[in-house]
């Protein structure tokens, strides 16, 4: 099959790689004529594991192109994918104006019969807007032309997007056409795997289900957050009651993990917009609403507990922190605990030693050369000279601590554990102060100077 992708970021090169692997012939459009250069080059702008040895094999196999010519992609694929950003507006709804001028472009190319495929997290009812925005460009044009619009929501991990890809846990198609849904079928036809995930439903329940499972999945995260909060006022410990609850099948051991709280692309965005959408429509979803001021307070407890462990002075105290990403496996800080972290450190007057395994380069783009922050390259290196110890992200290379080196290094045996890596005894044998979530002691343990 022909295919054109719009928009040449995570989810349009994941996807485009994807199905240029089992043999579609795919062409990726981005207005970036820098990018888009790069990416003929074989440059990939963003980490993900597998996905430049997929882009690079695949431009030698031709299956694979990347262009600024929105024209040529019109005129290339029967199925036209729509994978642009959607930022969530200052208000938290979704930013529909790259998905809409996308539209106008295909509408304004268009020759022949096309299916347009949204693959953006887009509100309900965008696709009638596509439909409409494509419409009125094609009679502006004075051009009568059958297409069809229909909803394939993505649901990708950073860091497994090619697994998620092929062997994810379903592919969920809104349509209302009998001929979009054969083409959809043939498109996902080679992913053996997921032949009876394929789910079709109407176009509304599709927009739906991609912000109800985001929703579900921050709703876990923040519940188990919550009673990891009452879990340490209790004395009690938030891993073993995570046994305790994961063992039931009708709960499960799946984002169960407390932590630092969520962070990335997806669920802060997608759980303010369904909020928002909930509010237009006259209710308000106090269960939304708990979800994110949960994950916003969680995000402040590691300062939080280090601040306590100073005795709530923490100028001129030096902070190695480990782990900026907001995941393993990926570079993406958007939304990233370590940031809500370093920005309350720097408010106090501490300065932040930070290593991360990928994300020094996003750090640095960020927040650009200051004299309070220095990026190391080896964890160790992070270390020296530091008072305290934050892990924010649980990057392999940081579950294998010899904790006796660890508290001779620290000016102050103080641990702050985002993750909950460790087996506290074992720390505190050692002489350090463990602040965990939600286990225990961690949060009343006696302050250090
Ligand atoms: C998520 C969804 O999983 C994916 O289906 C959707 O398409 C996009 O959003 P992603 O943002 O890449 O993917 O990350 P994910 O691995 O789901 O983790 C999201 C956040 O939740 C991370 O900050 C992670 O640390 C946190 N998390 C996850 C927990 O705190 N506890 C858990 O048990 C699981």
């Amino acid at each position: 099959m022909r295919i054109a992708i719009f928009g040449s970021g995570y989810v349009g090169l994941v996807t485009g790689a994807c199905l240029a692997d089992v043999g579609h012939d795919v062409i990726c459009v981005d207005v970036d004529a820098d990018k888009i250069t790069r990416l003929n080059n074989g440059k990939v702008p963003i980490h993900e594991p597998g996905l430049e040895t997929l882009i690079h094999h695949n431009l030698k196999t031709g299956r694979l192109r990347f262009t600024t010519d929105a024209a040529r992609a019109v005129n290339f694929g029967l199925l036209q994918f729509i994978a642009v950003g959607t930022p969530p507006d200052e208000d938290g709804s979704a930013d529909l104006h790259h998905v809409l001028e996308v539209a106008r472009t295909i509408g304004m190319h268009m020759q022949d019969y096309k299916i347009v495929v949204n693959k953006s997290t887009v509100p309900v009812g965008t696709a009638e807007k596509v439909q409409y925005a494509i419409a009125e460009t094609l009679s502006a044009r004075g051009v009568e032309q059958d297409f069809d619009v229909c909803s394939n929501p993505e649901f990708l991990k950073e860091g497994a997007a090619i697994d998620d890809f092929s062997k994810g846990a379903r592919i969920v198609v809104g349509t209302d056409s009998e001929r979009a849904r054969q083409a959809m079928q043939e498109c996902y036809a080679p992913y053996s795997r997921l032949q009876n995930k394929l789910i079709f439903m109407d176009i509304r329940s599709a927009e739906l289900t991609k912000y109800a499972a985001n929703a579900m999945l921050a709703t876990k995260i923040s519940f188990i957050n919550e009673i990891a909060h009452l879990a340490e006022r209790l004395g009690a410990d938030i891993e073993q009651i995570r046994h305790g609850i994961g063992s039931d099948p009708r709960i499960g051991y799946h984002f169960i993990y407390p932590g630092c709280g969520y962070g990335g692309s997806c669920f802060p965005k997608d759980v303010q917009a369904l909020t928002r959408t909930s509010r237009d429509l006259g209710h308000e979803s106090h269960l939304l609403k708990a979800v994110e001021t949960i994950n916003q307070r969680q995000k402040g407890q590691l300062f939080h507990k280090l601040s306590q462990a100073f005795d709530h002075d923490l100028r001129g105290k030096n902070i190695a922190l480990w782990g900026l990403a907001f995941k393993p496996n990926t570079d993406d800080m958007r939304e990233a605990p370590s940031r809500t972290l370093m920005e309350a450190l720097w408010a106090a007057g501490a300065r932040v030693q930070a290593y991360d395994p990928e994300a020094s380069e996003e750090c640095r783009r960020l927040y650009g050369q200051r004299d309070d922050l220095t990026l190391s390259r080896r964890r160790d290196e992070a270390l020296e000279g530091a008072d305290a110890l934050v892990i924010c992200t649980e990057w392999k290379e940081f579950r294998a601590v010899d904790f006796e080196a660890l508290r001779q290094t620290l000016y102050h045996p103080v641990l702050v554990d985002g993750r909950n890596l460790f087996d506290p005894d074992t720390v505190k044998a050692a002489g350090l102060r463990y602040y965990a979530i939600g286990r225990g002691d961690s949060l009343h343990a006696a302050t250090v100077i």
